[in-house]
């Protein structure tokens, strides 16, 4: 009886110290709605931050290769990383749907950002750190793997196409085939390919809506890549996409495709 009398007392010692040291060790960054706890950044809450509709997204989707030298904001990057894995709704038991689909909800895809030097803005003239980050779609936060800029590292793994090392940041969506060939065997592994699409597809609109550029990259050395970025053993890097300021900004009207349509009817 005294033990366990003495067992409350020093949990709730050592729960009120946590509760007045913990502002020490948290802090709001920059002015963007950033707040850094150790390692981990607590994204802003994504919300209707775009103008554009759908339709118009689809039309002005474009591979973009070439960037300005500016950083991303948090807020474009924290509504990119909610395009490719974050939550849209509590579906009970533990189970959060998401942005994208999958299938029987297995959802086998990891996310990682690999952010350069001066890569992100997030207010006040300050940056997220250099460094290789973790998505937590539950948290909406990105936890520092390792701290660096490893855009070069990336660059040559990926066949040193320009585009990787020149974006402020790049995403790479990695896969933990098991989860999902664990329950369909092995057409589980077109199923997370499938999945890979739908996340890409999300990450080019959404760049698009926020005006940035984004392309897909597929050509890279696996265990390259999963060396720069850290991964875990059972994940696989599949699909890159360096994101950044594009140079021009790319036009197109439904007006001129109109004309291109009436154009391809008129031939016999
Ligand atoms: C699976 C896949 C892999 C790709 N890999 C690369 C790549 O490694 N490097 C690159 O510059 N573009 C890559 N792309 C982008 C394509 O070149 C681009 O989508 C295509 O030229 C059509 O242009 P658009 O996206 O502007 O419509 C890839 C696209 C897909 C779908």
């Amino acid at each position: 009886m005294k033990f366990s009398v003495f067992a409350v007392v020093v949990c709730l010692t050592i729960g009120l110290i946590a509760y007045v040291l913990m502002p020490l060790f948290s802090y709001e960054a920059g002015n963007a709605g950033v707040v850094v706890v150790g390692d981990e950044v607590l994204l802003p809450l994504p919300t209707k931050v775009t103008k554009l509709v759908v339709e118009e997204a689809m039309l002005l989707r474009k591979s973009i290769r070439e960037w300005r030298k500016e950083p991303i904001t948090i807020t474009q990057l924290s509504m990119l990383l909610w395009a490719t894995q974050g939550l849209v709704e509590d579906a009970g038991f533990g189970w959060y749907r998401r942005t994208a689909p999958s299938a029987g909800a297995t959802y086998p895809l990891e996310v990682y950002v690999v952010v350069g030097e001066r890569g992100v803005s997030i207010g006040s003239g300050e940056f997220l750190k250099a460094g290789v980050y973790k998505y937590d779609y539950l948290r909406h936060s990105i936890k520092l793997v390792k701290e660096g800029d490893f855009r070069v590292d990336l660059w040559r793994a990926s066949l040193r196409q320009d585009w990787v090392r020149d974006a402020p940041v790049t995403i790479v969506l990695c896969a933990i085939y098991e989860r999902t060939t664990g329950r369909y065997g092995e057409r589980g592994v077109r199923y997370v390919h499938m999945e890979l699409g739908h996340v890409g597809q999300n990450i080019y609109l959404m760049a698009t809506a926020l005006e940035l550029g984004t392309v897909a990259i597929g050509a890279f050395y696996d265990e390259e890549v999963a060396r720069v970025v850290s991964v875990a053993k059972n994940e696989r890097p599949l699909y890159l996409f360096p994101v950044g300021v594009p140079e021009e900004p790319y036009r197109a009207s439904f007006d001129e495709l109109a004309k291109l349509y009436e154009k391809l009817r008129s031939k016999p």
